[in-house]
C-alpha cells in the first residue's frame, strides 16, 4: 500500500461561481458541461437524483446543514461560580451521497463556545472512516466550516475525494438575562440563555481535491 497519493485534481473555488468555471473546464475528466451551478435547493435536489455519485461530486457538490440549532446558557449559582454551556446540532447531507449525517457538539467555553480553530466529527449511519465528516462552527463570526472525504464507487476506478466547505450564516437568537436582585445562598444568583432559530444553510465547496483509490 502507498503512503501517499498524487491527487488525480484539485479544485480551489472561492464562489459557486468559480466552482462552475473550474469545472466546466475539467474536460480532461470527460465531464459534460451543466451550467453555471445554480444555488436553488431544487435544482440540487434534482442534481443528486440523476447524476451519480462521481459526477454530482465534481459538477454539484454542496452541502446542506440542516435543522441547526445553537443553544447556549451562564448560570451563576453563586456571584463567583459559574455553570455554562454550549450546544449545537445539525444534520449534513452533500448532493453526492444518499445519506445524512447528524452533528452536534457541545462546549464549556464561553463567552462564543464555539471557535474555528476546534472540530467535531459526523456521525453517519456507516461508520467507515472514508465517509467521515468533520465540522467547525465559529460562533463569533457564524461561519460553518465543513471537512469531508468520501469514496465514489460508480465510475471506472473508485474516486477519493476530500472536500471542504464553509458558510457564513447569520442566525436569529434571543438572549435572555436575568438576575437575583437578592441572591441569598443556595438561590442561583444569574442567569443568561441564548436560544437561537433552527435554521437551514446550504454550505458551498471551497476545495476539492480527487484521487484514485
Ligand atoms: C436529522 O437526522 C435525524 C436522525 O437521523 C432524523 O430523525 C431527523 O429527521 C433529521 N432531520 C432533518 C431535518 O433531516
Ligand atoms: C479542514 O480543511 C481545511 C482546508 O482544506 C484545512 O485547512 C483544515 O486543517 C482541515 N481541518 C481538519 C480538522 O482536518
Ligand atoms: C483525506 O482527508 C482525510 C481526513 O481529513 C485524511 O485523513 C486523508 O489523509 C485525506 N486523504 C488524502 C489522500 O489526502
Ligand atoms: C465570510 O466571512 C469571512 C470572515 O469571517 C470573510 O472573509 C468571507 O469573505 C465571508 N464570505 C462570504 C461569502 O461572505
Ligand atoms: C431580601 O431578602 C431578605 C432576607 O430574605 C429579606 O428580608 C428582604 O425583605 C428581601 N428584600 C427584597 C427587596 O426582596
Ligand atoms: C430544513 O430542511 C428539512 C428537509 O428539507 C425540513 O424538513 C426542515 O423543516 C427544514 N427546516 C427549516 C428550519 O426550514
Amino acid at each position: 500500500m502507498r503512503a501517499w497519493r498524487f491527487p488525480l485534481m484539485i479544485l480551489l473555488f472561492s464562489s459557486a461561481t468559480t466552482l462552475a468555471a473550474a469545472i466546466n473546464g475539467g474536460a480532461s475528466f470527460g465531464l459534460s458541461r451543466l451550467g453555471p451551478l445554480a444555488s436553488s435547493r431544487q435544482r440540487h435536489e434534482r442534481e443528486k437524483r440523476s447524476l451519480g455519485c462521481s459526477d454530482a461530486s465534481f459538477h454539484a457538490l454542496a452541502w446542506r446543514a440542516m435543522d441547526f440549532y445553537f443553544h447556549s446558557y451562564i448560570t451563576y449559582s453563586t456571584p463567583s461560580h459559574q455553570v455554562v454551556g454550549g450546544w449545537v446540532v445539525f444534520n449534513l447531507s452533500n448532493t453526492a451521497l444518499p445519506f445524512e449525517m447528524g452533528c452536534s457538539a457541545t462546549s464549556a467555553q464561553p463567552q462564543d463556545f464555539f471557535y474555528s480553530n476546534q472540530w467535531y466529527r459526523c456521525q453517519g449511519p456507516d461508520t467507515k472512516t472514508a465517509d467521515a465528516a468533520l465540522f467547525s462552527f465559529d460562533r463569533s463570526a457564524g461561519r460553518l466550516s465543513v471537512n469531508q472525504s468520501w469514496v465514489c464507487e460508480d465510475d471506472q476506478w473508485p474516486t477519493i475525494f476530500n472536500a471542504s466547505g464553509a458558510t457564513n450564516m447569520t442566525l436569529d437568537c434571543t438572549t435572555s438575562q436575568w438576575q437575583n436582585q437578592n441572591w441569598t445562598a443556595g438561590e442561583i444568583y444569574s442567569n443568561e440563555i441564548v436560544d437561537c432559530a433552527v435554521k437551514n444553510v446550504t454550505i458551498q465547496p471551497i476545495a476539492l481535491e480527487a484521487y484514485s483509490a
